[in-house]
């Protein structure tokens, strides 16, 4: 028995999990294309474009989605040939398992919990802003104690005398209600997946086409405006602007991005894995990136970066049609981004379940997590248990962390899915690869570069837990992963 932390999981093993799968295979690559897009339209683009824009770039934002972009075009090349060569669910932990080895597998799929479980609470809370924008545009106006954590709610109300019995009731329902579907079905959640995606691509054209219109290209110059020091929401005054403030907008905006890479989660139930997941990994990202530079030229054009500033920073693209004197098209962007931020939120739960059903499948994980429903045919117990911790958390806790921790995980993997593909190349060059990258030499490394460079770009106390968490990975690897790894007896 081989018992090193090095062991792979042999290539043959993945192939008879994939005979022995019961799950539905029913997603086509317009399906598993619009999962992408389901994942990474969200928050980011609607809220994170401001702050960039203010903070970082200025109207070079566009440049600094470009520069993001060709980033994770980088690790989605690499994450496209690995979900071609290895159609199974777990994503990057399954790459890492079969290249890699164990220990280095196990801290991917610790690591993909920070990108789907943190990111799904992150979105969840942000839904609830978003949801009660909405309820306000009609009137309504929830307590307080109904739409904040404790902690927000104490400070909010009694001016941070400590938290206050309080539960941001939005974020837990819609949790629920994600999670119902999420048990009921892929099917359904594709259906619902793709009634969302139109409607959110839909509202990004329509400000992309409606916003153009409004362009004043004064807004536009210069266009790369001179270094200098702005003062941040904390008093802080730091370093914007050129060149330097496009590389930091990069990092900033990274979280628009976030997504993609859902698509190679869900290979235990594409129809046609080889052919279509590299298709569907690629063409969302680059859909996305194309829409992303349209809007940011658009939002840059429309409104001068140095006026986002206070509450436009929380909606910026409904402020500047605001600003252009069209508050109506406000009502029609938070309508998609409350209904766009669902579908990220299905997505990232739908990922997180079926990375854990990966490592249940290896022994990694209980049997408990692959347990899939008789009649539904999809990971039940795990999606339920899930769906409670996140609702649990978003609706208890203040997190302006999470969305930095999210990154964390996810970059975390992109660089390791360029280091396994890169390494697997090496060790097995002969290997029938249904999607091979030209240039590997080139993009694996290069991947590998820009994404570390972006983790050391983020806040250092998100840098700090997610590392805690990573260590604490260890611990549960020692102690139960390892001892109950199918490899002890299957090899
Ligand atoms: N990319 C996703 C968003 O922007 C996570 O909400």
């Amino acid at each position: 028995m081989n018992n090193s932390i090095w062991r792979k999981k042999p290539m043959h093993m993945f192939e008879q999990d994939m005979q022995k799968s019961e799950l539905k295979r029913v997603l086509g690559k317009w399906s598993l294309t619009a999962i992408g897009i389901g994942a990474i339209i969200g928050g980011g683009v609607f809220v994170l474009t401001g702050t960039a824009a203010h903070f970082h770039a200025g109207p070079a934002l566009a440049l600094s989605f470009i520069i993001a972009g060709i980033g994770c075009i980088f690790a989605a090349l690499c994450y496209a040939e690995f979900a071609a060569m290895l159609p199974v669910e777990g994503s990057a932990y399954a790459y890492a398992y079969g290249t890699v080895g164990e220990l280095f597998a196990w801290i991917i799929g610790w690591g993909l919990i920070l990108e789907y479980a943190m990111g799904a609470m992150t979105v969840a809370v942000s839904w609830s802003g978003y949801f009660n924008k909405l309820l306000h545009l009609f009137g309504v106006h929830l307590p307080a104690t109904l739409t904040n954590d404790p902690i927000s709610a104490g400070a909010l109300l009694n001016n941070s005398e400590g938290p206050v019995m309080s539960v941001n009731l939005p974020a837990l329902v819609i949790v629920w209600f994600v999670t119902w579907i999420l048990v009921k079905g892929i099917k359904e959640a594709a259906s619902a997946n793709n009634l969302i995606v139109v409607l959110k691509v839909a509202v990004i054209l329509f400000v992309i086409i409606m916003g153009a219109f409004y362009i004043d290209v004064a807004n536009w110059t210069p266009f790369i405006p001179e270094e200098t020091l702005v003062k941040h929401e904390n008093g802080d005054m730091l370093p914007a602007y050129g060149w330097g403030g496009i590389i930091s907008g990069a990092s900033a905006i990274f979280f628009a991005y976030i997504g993609f890479d859902a698509v190679s989660t869900q290979a235990g139930e594409a129809i046609n894995p080889k052919k279509d997941m590299p298709f569907a990994i690629i063409a969302s990202l680059l859909i996305c990136t194309v829409l992303y530079i349209a809007v940011s030229l658009v939002l840059t054009g429309m409104i001068n970066y140095k006026d986002i500033t206070g509450d436009a920073l929380k909606a910026p693209v409904a402020f500047a049609f605001d600003h252009v004197g069209q508050p109506w098209a406000v009502f029609v962007i938070t309508a998609a981004a409350t209904a766009g931020l669902l579908s990220v939120m299905l997505v990232m739960m739908l990922g997180q379940t079926r990375v854990f059903l990966g490592m249940a499948k290896d022994g990694l994980l209980p049997k408990f997590f692959a347990e899939v429903h008789p009649k539904f045919k999809t990971p039940w117990k795990s999606t339920i248990l899930v769906g409670a911790v996140v609702s649990v958390v978003a609706g208890f806790t203040p997190i302006s962390l999470l969305g930095d921790m999210t990154s964390f995980g996810t970059l975390f993997a992109f660089t390791m899915v360029c280091l396994a593909v890169w390494i697997l190349r090496f060790r097995d060059p002969n290997r029938d690869r249904p999607f091979k990258v030209s240039g590997l030499n080139i993009v694996a490394p290069l991947g590998i570069l820009v994404n570390t460079f972006l983790i050391l770009n983020l806040g250092r106390t998100a840098q700090i837990f997610a590392m805690l968490w990573l260590f604490f990975g260890l611990f549960v690897y020692f102690l139960y992963g390892r001892p109950k790894s199918h490899l002890n007896t299957r090899e």
